[in-house]
């Protein structure tokens, strides 16, 4: 309600505003949006309401800095030193052409599966029960079953008890990177990899060791020299669709890593973060090959079912699975049994099928016309790989770039890059950017193309 601000700003100290029903005739709005509005220029100590006499304008208005600085002294310095906090949690202006997002858009989600889910989880007991901490039974048994449709024969399925469900695969990473590494503890990690692990790993103090990757994985020479060097613990992964490459290992290369993680008695943390977003391939995971305990294997359901329902499952068999319940409980103890419930009615919906069919042609679509529309604007980019899975791609810029100021023209110019120097744990190995192909309004590619091309022609590299 821009015009009650403007008469509010305008309006001398004290002077007593109309009643809500003048304000309702005057602005034409409803009574809630004027509620509404009065409720926000309080909070914001321009208005203030005299029980019984009316709301005034505040005769004090002029903003008082507050004196935080106590709070330095308080909180000492760093300890563990975070990466700055994402581009892709970023929030833009509609007017921009968004793709640095993480997220796919609202469009490609289940959406009528999403709402109804959440009017039977209202109903049920989930709405006014406790859950288990490990998470509800039938919920745990799908992931399960998930990673047992895809477990060649000779090796054994996980249980259902194996499961552990989390608010979202970021807290389990970092639960599990807690409660497996530990603080001042080697954790292995492809260079580059997803900046969320980056930062639970620097939140939990661990010591985090690159390793390079790129489009078809390391090389598992540099995994091996890696775990003998550091005596790492774990090796955190994501063989399939990683973000932000869109790399994918070979089967081959993920017998070789499991091998070493085995000889080395060491952990691989799986990241499936992208299994509902296969292209031309279907995902399968490495936890699948292996039944030793050797791979904790993590699927999120955030991105495809809905960013609202916040629920991943953890496979993880043997003690270690203790140990991770134990971080979760004093961390959160349990997740929102509504949530779960949601999640499942909606995984276990037959139109959940026809959703992720649908989801893999929009997916395609959309890769490809971004695809087309850089080749055609901006030919100077070099795309390793076309993604066979994911919503990015991970595209190189040339050498001499100045990263940041090429990220803040294309924005100037009204298109939103995430830069890639946040996906790499160590110094970047090269100028590159991710670009989402799953975001809002495909048919401003050719623009965003343009707009990119146009700016990468002014800048020297
Ligand atoms: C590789 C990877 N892992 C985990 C996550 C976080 O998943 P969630 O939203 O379930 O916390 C993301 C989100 O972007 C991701 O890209």
């Amino acid at each position: 309600m821009a015009g009650l601000r403007d008469w509010v700003d305008a309006a001398p100290p004290g002077a007593k505003l109309p009643s809500t029903r003048t304000l309702v005739a005057r602005y034409g709005a409803s009574p809630v949006t004027v509620q509404k509005a009065l409720r926000t220029l309080t909070s914001q100590g321009t208005v203030e309401t005299r029980p019984g006499v009316g709301t005034f304008v505040r005769t004090v208005r002029v903003a008082r800095p507050n004196d935080h600085e106590w709070q330095t002294a308080a909180l000492g310095s760093v300890r563990n030193h975070m990466p700055q906090l994402s581009t892709a949690l970023r929030t833009t202006p509609n007017d921009v052409i968004a793709l640095h997002s993480g997220y796919p858009d609202r469009g490609l989600l289940p959406e009528r599966l999403v709402r109804s889910a959440f009017v039977r989880a209202a109903r049920g007991e989930a709405a006014v029960d406790r859950p288990p901490s490990a998470g509800l039974p039938d919920l745990q048994a799908w992931f399960a079953a998930e990673l047992g449709s895809t477990t060649p024969s000779g090796v054994s399925p996980p249980a259902p008890s194996d499961v552990v469900i989390f608010p979202g695969s970021q807290s389990a990473l970092s639960t599990t990177f807690r409660a497996i590494v530990g603080t001042g503890g080697p954790l292995l990690m492809e260079s580059p990899t997803y900046w969320g692990a980056i930062l639970a790993a620097a939140q939990v103090g661990v010591e985090i060791v690159p390793v390079p990757s790129g489009v078809h994985g390391p090389d598992p020479d540099d995994v091996a020299r890696a775990f003998a060097r550091t005596g790492a613990r774990a090796f955190y992964v994501q063989p399939n669709f990683a973000n932000p490459t869109g790399g994918q290992w070979s089967p081959a290369l993920i017998d070789q890593v499991l091998e070493t993680a085995r000889r080395h008695g060491a952990f691989v943390v799986e990241d499936d973060w992208a299994h509902d977003f296969g292209i031309t391939d279907d995902p399968v995971p490495m936890a699948a090959r292996s039944d030793t305990g050797h791979v904790i294997y993590l699927r999120s359901l955030t991105k495809s079912v809905s960013p609202a329902v916040r629920i991943a499952g953890l496979v993880v068999r043997g003690p270690a699975r203790r140990r991770i319940l134990a971080d979760a409980q004093a961390v959160s103890m349990y997740v929102s049994g509504v949530l779960q419930a949601a999640a499942l009615d909606v995984v276990t919906q037959p139109a959940w099928r026809t959703y992720r069919r649908g989801l893999r042609h929009q997916l395609a679509a959309r890769r490809d016309l971004l695809i087309g529309a850089l080749r055609d604007h901006a030919p100077a980019l070099h795309l390793d790989a076309v993604p066979r899975g994911g919503l990015h791609l991970w595209v190189r810029l040339p050498d001499a770039i100045d990263l940041a100021v090429f990220a803040r023209d294309c924005e100037a110019a009204g298109v939103v890059v995430a830069p890639g120097n946040e996906w790499f744990p160590a110094e970047p190995a090269g100028p590159y950017i991710r670009l989402n192909y799953s975001g809002s309004n495909p048919g401003a590619y050719p623009d965003a193309a343009r707009i990119i091309g146009e700016t990468l022609a002014r800048h020297p590299g």
